[in-house]
């Protein structure tokens, strides 16, 4: 079976390169039974980092997430996501706590602060540090922060990640976010890697796949998965778009492929303001 290039955080914990998203699991009772399905097959072809959010489905997909993991925590590598209106020092344990139940589980293996609200950072920082110290959380990190907030963090704090939106279509990070996080030593979590579907009718991603006899899926992960410090996070409720994915890990994008997508996705010249979805 083809294994994921690894990627470490700098804590040492070491997550597969591609991992798998929620959002939207857990919102139609009759896609359940599949979307479990589809986590499980992701746990077996060694996809173990799951990503997931107290928000999605107000606790819905943490809830499916506990389902599709029960008799198997020890393989999974969790990942969930506080609020920001919830990240006050009582807010962020709490939140956590309630993660946790709806999780079945003891401890969320990395815990990201959704996107940056009103709270001081240093106030939620000194929270996730509590989560760590009870052993509630393996370790804590950000997501949605660009290179300002990255460096508004309060002075000892080091986040194991930055979760953002990366993808074809998406390339400003490439100016200055990444060089920052490579600086800092983070990896990236690539999230909503194949632009939740629109890029898959792309022309030029068609012409990179069918030279591959790939799909265009498989294209647009290869190409996120290019990069060593990313970890890609698509989100799929069938195991057929599962073992799709984890296919695109023997996908070996060319030196051609790479100056057509190139071409049709030009990477960025200048700094853009961190997009999120
Ligand atoms: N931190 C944040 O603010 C943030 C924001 C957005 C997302 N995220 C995380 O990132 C994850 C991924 O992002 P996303 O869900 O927004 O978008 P995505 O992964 O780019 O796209 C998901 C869509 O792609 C489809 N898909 C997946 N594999 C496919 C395949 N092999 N063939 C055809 N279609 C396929 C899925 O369909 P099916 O469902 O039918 O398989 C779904 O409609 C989320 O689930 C979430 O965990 C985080």
């Amino acid at each position: 079976m083809t294994q994921a290039r690894t990627v470490t955080f700098p804590s040492g914990a070491q997550v597969p390169a591609l991992g798998q998203g929620t959002w939207h699991m857990g919102d139609d009772p009759s896609r359940r039974a599949d979307e479990i399905a589809a986590l499980r097959r992701g746990l077996d072809l060694g996809l173990t980092m799951i990503d997931t959010a107290e928000m999605y489905g107000s606790g819905a997909a943490e809830e499916l997430v506990g389902e599709a993991i029960r008799g198997r925590r020890d393989e999974a590598f969790l990942v969930s996501k506080v609020l920001p209106s919830h990240a006050d020092s009582k807010g962020t344990v709490a939140a956590c706590h309630a993660s946790l139940r709806r999780l079945g589980t003891d401890r969320i293996d990395l815990y990201l602060l959704h996107w940056r609200g009103s709270v001081p950072l240093h106030e939620t920082v000194e929270a996730l540090d509590s989560l760590v110290s009870e052993g509630s959380i393996g370790s804590w990190g950000v997501s949605n922060f660009d290179v300002d907030d990255l460096a508004d963090l309060p002075e000892g704090a080091h986040p194991e990640t930055d979760q953002v939106l990366y993808n074809l279509t998406r390339r400003g990070p490439e100016y200055d976010l990444f060089p920052r996080c490579r600086e800092l030593s983070i990896p990236i979590m690539a999230y909503s890697p194949v632009e939740q579907g629109r890029l898959l009718g792309h022309r030029a991603l068609a012409a990179v796949a069918s030279a591959h006899g790939a799909f265009p899926v498989q294209v647009a992960l290869a190409w996120v998965l290019r990069r060593d410090d990313v970890i890609a996070i698509p989100k799929a409720s069938t195991t057929a778009h599962v073992e799709e994915n984890h296919a695109a890990l023997d996908l070996h994008l060319t030196d051609d492929d790479l100056r057509a997508l190139d071409q049709a996705f030009p990477p960025p010249t200048r700094k853009q303001p961190l997009e999120i979805l």
